[in-house]
């Protein structure tokens, strides 16, 4: 439907290399709960956020991150074939301490990420989209917390 086309067109636009992206996200999300950065226990060697976000070991979960949106994307019309994938991904983020109320502020920082990244093309439509999307994602991994 609409919203698949709104997904999948504006993640293309992004271009093929998406950790730029990613940064844009992270540092976003830094920002509005700086407490997440010490979740990462490579960060004590950094001076600021921004020396964080260039570190090697940044760039690459940012990588991962943006290959598990890329998945998600890719599979629009089976995401629940993610499900297993998304789950033992939670539990991952569950033992390095991460939060499940930490996801809204990760949402948050795609959404905000998007609008820096489209300009234009960030409409109400889209923003629904990919909050949609999104909202999938993260109930396959809080799964990871559940007892
Ligand atoms: C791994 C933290 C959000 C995808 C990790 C690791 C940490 C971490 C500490 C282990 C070390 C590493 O691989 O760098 C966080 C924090 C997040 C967050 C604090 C935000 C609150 C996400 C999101 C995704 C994601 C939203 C994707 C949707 C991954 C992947 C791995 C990973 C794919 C590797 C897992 C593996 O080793 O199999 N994350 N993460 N992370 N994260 Fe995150």
């Amino acid at each position: 439907g609409k919203d698949k086309e709104l997904i999948r067109g504006s993640w293309e636009s992004l271009g093929k290399n998406k950790v730029p992206h990613g940064v844009i996200m992270f540092s976003r999300l830094f920002e509005l709960d700086p407490a997440l950065l010490s979740l990462f226990h490579y960060s004590t060697n950094c001076g600021s956020t921004q020396d964080c976000l260039s570190s090697p070991e940044f760039l690459d979960h940012v990588t991962k991150v943006m290959l598990v949106i890329d998945a998600a994307v890719s599979h629009l019309d089976d995401l629940h074939s993610l499900e297993d994938f998304l789950l033992n991904l939670g539990r991952k983020h569950q033992a390095v301490g991460v939060n499940t109320q930490s996801f809204a502020v990760v949402g948050e920082s795609l959404l905000y990420m998007l609008q820096c990244s489209l300009g234009q093309a960030y409409t109400a439509a889209l923003r629904q989209a990919w909050l949609n999307m999104y909202s999938i994602v993260v109930a396959a991994m809080s799964r990871g917390w559940a007892k």
